[in-house]
């Protein structure tokens, strides 16, 4: 309870930093975990540079009445990311609100002078609201009279986040080591984790690649992002013209029995695992490949800094099939992290060359793509195409554990409802596959193409072959998808505020085009199965009240990419005058000049209906699909219409703004 807690120091990171002997506390505001990796990467560089340790913090666990109670020679940093539309994450809502005008309430009255602290923000600039919450607080805490001791690093997830980070952090640490009277050059290697192949164990609680203790034991339990659950695969189908390059990938899971539900308009997380290749590649380059089946344990050696990433004890394939990011492009500091222990002389100096110079890692790494067990064997003269044949490096295990991310599930927006379909989430994902500039191999995204390869098992099909797809274990003796008969993926839903309004009488406009139709799919069966009801209560003429449902889509050619086509014809039938859908064409129908048909130009042409609806029937706008540039387009238009009816531009703006404010204009994008 909490008096056992308080006892702990429990939720009073003053008496635990000082209990600890700690003058570093790291706060970390964290939705998907990378906020929380750079907070305890700069824990594990405090470290190394000053050998001290730092107490890393999740604010939630958290009470912040004592920030102004911090001991003199303490420092507080701040790892922020903004979420969704400028809003904190979950984690750190306490702790805006507490710093907030209305929440503000220290030991002390309400003055922060005592505390000095730096700042990290990660966002993404495709959002308007880039970095907002690492501004605000900052903002707040300045007000406060705190002291910030160093410029304030600002991340784009879009683009460039380690190289932001890196920009940042060399002067971050000059000034704690400045103002917080740190010492440089008194660390040393920090060791995570002791790694121990194991002889005995039970050979059925060693994990191979189950995401939870609950589905390594079989007992029953909630699911959720930490217990996800193994979903059977009901239908599979190929959405685009058959024998095209393209594919998009129609998937149903059944959640029958599992407990889970969802709303439309969420997400579905899919937990994909790494393609043999990679397995086999990264078993090469470590030299496990005779160990591949050793059992091993691994435990934290601070479990504050770093927590053991996957469950164990389990195997060295196991890990690299399903825990760690061995497909990702490969990072700098990876491979900074990793020149030591090269084979030769030659292979450490290109390596430490390639990490330790932006340009030259673009060049060599970054245009061609090319993952960690890649580089390291490019640095070998090893061929990085062939992933059966690598010059092996002896690093220790507890680095790589240290060097490498943990596989993160993918987020897609469900495409069903759940009136229409109760026991299902119905997913739609093209398969991603790419040439980068500089690299002569394909490319290929991690969950798109092991749903792909699903597909190709549910239905009895060859795998795709082309463009040299990657293959998955699914039905293998080692981490198998297949249960009691069924194929099947780890997932989890997480929630959205993606909805319609309550009320049918509220017209919405929809705007999604290529996969971005994925959600109002499911808007569109909600209110199919809504208006079922409604005639059988009031007749024929049931609808006459309902607002206008205009959906905006765009594909390339009607026989080549028009996703659903029939669905849309069934529900135009149940829906009536009430569902308008105008789609683009944007290869098969152009422009008088000749220039693609976009969605936006189709908005334009209908830009005095859609004026009405938004200013007088209070219309919901929502756009789904590619940020930076669609979803820009679509914004722009919009304000153009608004700024056409209101009468000038900044009234547009305005009457935007309010629209965004009121969450009457909703967007679900992706970069
Ligand atoms: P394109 O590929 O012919 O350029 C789904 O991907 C549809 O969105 C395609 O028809 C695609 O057209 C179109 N699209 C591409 N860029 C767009 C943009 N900036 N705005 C709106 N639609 C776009």
């Amino acid at each position: 309870g909490l008096a056992a807690d308080a006892e702990e120091g429990g939720s009073d990171f003053v008496s635990k930093l000082k209990e600890q002997k700690k003058r570093i506390v790291i706060f970390y505001g964290s939705q998907t975990g990378t906020a929380e990796e750079y907070a305890v990467k700069i824990a594990k560089e405090a470290k190394a540079r000053f050998g001290t340790s730092s107490l890393v913090c999740d604010p939630e666990e958290y009470e912040f009445e004592k920030l102004d109670a911090l001991p003199e020679d303490a420092v507080a940093v701040f790892v922020m990311a903004t979420y969704g539309e400028g809003e904190p994450t979950d984690n750190a809502v306490g702790l805006m609100e507490h710093i907030s005008d209305e929440g503000v309430a220290f030991s002390n009255g309400d003055n922060l002078e005592n505390l000095k602290y730096v700042i990290f923000g990660l966002g993404n600039r495709t959002y308007e609201h880039f970095n907002k919450i690492a501004r605000d607080l900052d903002e707040r805490l300045q007000k406060l009279g705190a002291h910030r001791i160093g410029e304030r690093g600002e991340g784009d997830d879009d683009k460039s986040m380690e190289e932001d980070y890196l920009a940042w952090k060399d002067g971050m640490f000059e000034a704690l080591a400045r103002e917080g009277g740190f010492e440089e050059g008194s660390g040393g290697e920090v060791e995570d984790f002791r790694v121990e192949e194991i002889g005995e164990y039970e050979q059925d609680k060693v994990y191979q690649g189950e995401l939870s203790a609950r589905a390594l034991l079989g007992t029953k339990g909630i699911h959720d992002a930490k217990n996800p659950y193994l979903a059977p695969v009901g239908k599979a189908k190929e959405l685009f013209s058959v024998g095209g390059e393209r594919s998009c990938v129609h998937m149903e899971f059944d959640i029958e029995g599992s407990g889970i539900s969802y709303q439309h308009g969420d997400h579905v997380a899919v937990w994909a695992h790494n393609p043999e290749s990679e397995v086999e590649r990264m078993l090469n380059v470590l030299g496990l490949s005779e160990k591949r089946n050793t059992v091993i344990d691994v435990e934290s050696l601070d479990p504050t800094l770093a927590k053991v990433p996957f469950p164990t004890p389990t195997t060295y394939e196991a890990i690299f099939r399903h825990y760690l990011d061995v497909t990702a492009v490969a990072s700098r500091q990876a491979l900074n992290a990793f020149a030591k222990y090269a084979p030769t002389d030659a292979a450490r100096e290109e390596l430490s060359k390639i990490g330790s110079n932006k340009q030259y890692f673009t060049e060599k790494v970054g245009s061609r793509g090319l993952r960690l067990a890649q580089v390291l064997q490019l640095v070998c003269g090893d061929d990085v195409r062939d992933p059966s044949k690598a010059t092996a490096w002896n690093i220790p295990f507890d680095r790589v554990i240290s060097g490498i991310p943990r596989v993160g599930p993918r987020f897609y927006s469900i495409s069903s409802s759940p009136k229409l379909h109760p026991k299902a989430v119905h997913v739609t994902a093209v398969v991603l596959r790419y040439k980068p500039e500089g690299g002569d191999d394909y490319i290929h995204g991690l969950a798109t193409n092991f749903i792909s390869s699903l597909k190709a098992s549910v239905n009895g099909e060859e795998p795709d072959s082309r463009f040299n797809a990657p293959k998955y274990t699914i039905d293998g003796p080692r981490g198998s998808y297949v249960k009691e008969g069924k194929f099947r993926s780890p997932i989890h839903i997480r929630r959205s505020t993606f909805r319609l309004p309550t009320s049918p009488k509220i017209p919405v406009i929809m705007i999604g085009p290529g996969t971005g139709v994925a959600p109002f799919r499911g808007f569109v069966q909600e209110r199919v199965a809504a208006s079922q009801k409604a005639k059988e209560k009031n007749g024929a003429d049931a609808l006459k009240d309902w607002g206008k449902i205009r959906l905006f889509y765009g594909c390339r050619k009607a026989d080549e990419d028009f996703l659903y086509r029939d669905e849309w014809e069934e529900h135009k039938a149940a829906l009536g005058d009430v569902f308008e859908m105008s789609t683009a064409l944007s290869r098969e129908k152009f422009k008088p000049d000749g220039s693609k048909m976009y969605v936006q130009d189709l908005i334009w042409e209908q830009r005095e209906a859609i004026a009405k609806d938004i200013l007088e029937n209070k219309a919901y706008i929502y756009i789904c699909g590619e940020a930076a540039g669609m979803a820009k387009d679509v914004e722009n238009v919009l304000l153009r219409i608004l700024g056409e009816a209101k009468g000038s531009a900044e009234e547009g703006k305005k009457e935007y703004q309010l629209l965004k404010t009121r969450s009457r204009l909703l967007l679900d994008v992706w970069s």
